[in-house]
């Protein structure tokens, strides 16, 4: 049983005056920050603010800080080395970088394979590539059954023509996981690229790039307790054979020649603390020894966070359910639990979904409202794209108390 009290010890936000009482079921935009990420990032500007690569102590401190981020995020996504991770301004930035260094590769008439379940992040850098180069675009359809999408029609749509599948590891709205496995071994066995967003399951579940056999495989920090920061890891032989986009005198091998400019060190310092985090909750919760590897621990917490969260989701979809006018968008039965994340969407039958936010916003509970960027998922589902669903996620710092305010602030529009 994970203790929710201890984890927000973890975070500052729970001790702000103004904000006592706060319930933050917006994580799926962005969680809140955990101190080791908030200390990690001050002590970065504070103690070592230098650019890299100097043979003064500032610089040098600031090159450790940079690759002991790296390591823990290889560590978060089991990399099979730390050169395999590449920071950048956001996954929606890395992705629009990325998909135009694969496009350099690509020929008119090559094929590529997107998602009606994607996050626009992992759609948008494609269909623009798509446009400059005269690609064909096929689209996996969504699966009104999982609300993912539909895996059955993968092996029809991935051929030896396809280049590059591009897909999510968990859907924004609708909280479905996906089963990326097995759309990368397809797409594999057609000699594609695989490109993952898995920005929605990285704070709810155990990521191991080399089990998922995917090549390149984008998530964001500040879904992750950690800064606004993007974390890409890449299958180390891609990364070397892409060429990317850069000043002639960036360093011509990955991570560095993917990285253009100044780094925002003291982000990807605070990544490294929040991916620390994870392992303290894995320690600390989780009962993973103390001398154990960075990876173990994570683990470990993630489990510890995974039965936790699961608890909260029936939690409020018992009370959810309960109520006449609300419609779920997702996956509810309980043997299902396992099959999503701790993020979901609704709508009500009377009110729009604007107004609900509204009235959430007086009790102090904060959740979103509309598209949340998925206008494929909201078109598939027949939803208004302004008004869309309301969307709440938790996070690890949810408590039971959390989701009983928010039922009972429901019971206002049964
Ligand atoms: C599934 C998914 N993919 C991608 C993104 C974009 O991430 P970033 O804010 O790092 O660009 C989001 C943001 O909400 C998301 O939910």
């Amino acid at each position: 049983m994970v203790d929710v009290a201890l984890i927000r010890q973890q975070f500052p936000v729970f001790s702000v005056p103004s904000l006592e009482g706060a319930v933050f079921f917006d994580g799926a935009a962005g969680t809140q920050m955990c101190s080791r990420a908030l200390e990690a990032s001050v002590r970065a500007s504070i103690e070592n603010n230098a650019n890299l690569g100097g043979h003064f102590s500032t610089s040098i401190i600031a090159e450790q800080d940079l690759d002991r981020a790296r390591s823990a995020a290889a560590a978060l996504l089991n990399a099979s080395c730390a050169q395999e991770i590449v920071f950048g301004q956001n996954m929606t930035a890395l992705t629009f970088h990325m998909s135009r260094c694969i496009g350099r590769s690509l020929r008119k008439g090559d094929e590529i394979v997107l998602t009606r379940s994607d996050h626009e992040a992992n759609i948008s850098p494609w269909l623009e590539l798509a446009k400059d180069l005269e690609l064909t675009v096929r689209w996996l359809p969504f699966d009104f059954e999982t609300y993912g999408f539909d895996l059955s029609q993968a092996a029809s749509l991935i051929t030896e023509r396809t280049r590059v599948v591009a897909l999510s590891y968990a859907n924004n709205v609708t909280g479905t996981i996906n089963d990326v496995a097995a759309v990368a071994a397809l797409a594999r066995n057609m000699g594609a690229i695989v490109y993952v967003d898995a920005v929605q399951y990285a704070p709810h579940g155990v990521i191991d790039v080399q089990a998922l056999g995917c090549d390149l495989l984008a998530c964001s920090s500040h879904k992750l307790y950690g800064p606004h920061q993007g974390v890409l890891w890449g299958r180390l032989a891609l990364l070397e054979q892409l060429i990317a986009y850069k000043p002639r005198p960036t360093l011509d091998k990955p991570p560095y020649k993917f990285e253009t400019g100044t780094k925002s060190r003291e982000a990807i310092a605070g990544v490294g603390g929040a991916i620390e985090h994870l392992a303290w909750i894995g320690r600390t919760l989780g009962g993973s020894p103390v001398n154990g590897s960075q990876r173990n621990q994570i683990v470990s917490g993630m489990h510890a966070v995974i039965a936790h969260e699961q608890r909260l989701v029936q939690e409020v979809l018992a009370g959810l359910e309960a109520l006449d006018e609300v419609k779920i968008y997702g996956l509810c039965k309980p043997h299902d639990l396992q099959c999503r994340v701790p993020t979901l969407s609704f709508t009500l039958k009377s009110t729009p979904s604007a107004v609900v936010s509204q009235h959430m916003a007086r009790q102090g509970i904060r959740l979103w409202h509309g598209n949340n960027f998925s206008p494929e998922t909201l078109h598939a589902l027949g939803l208004d794209q302004n008004d869309g669903v309301v969307r709440i996620s938790f996070a690890q710092y949810t408590s039971s108390e959390d989701v009983q305010r928010f039922l009972l602030a429901m019971q206002h529009f049964r």
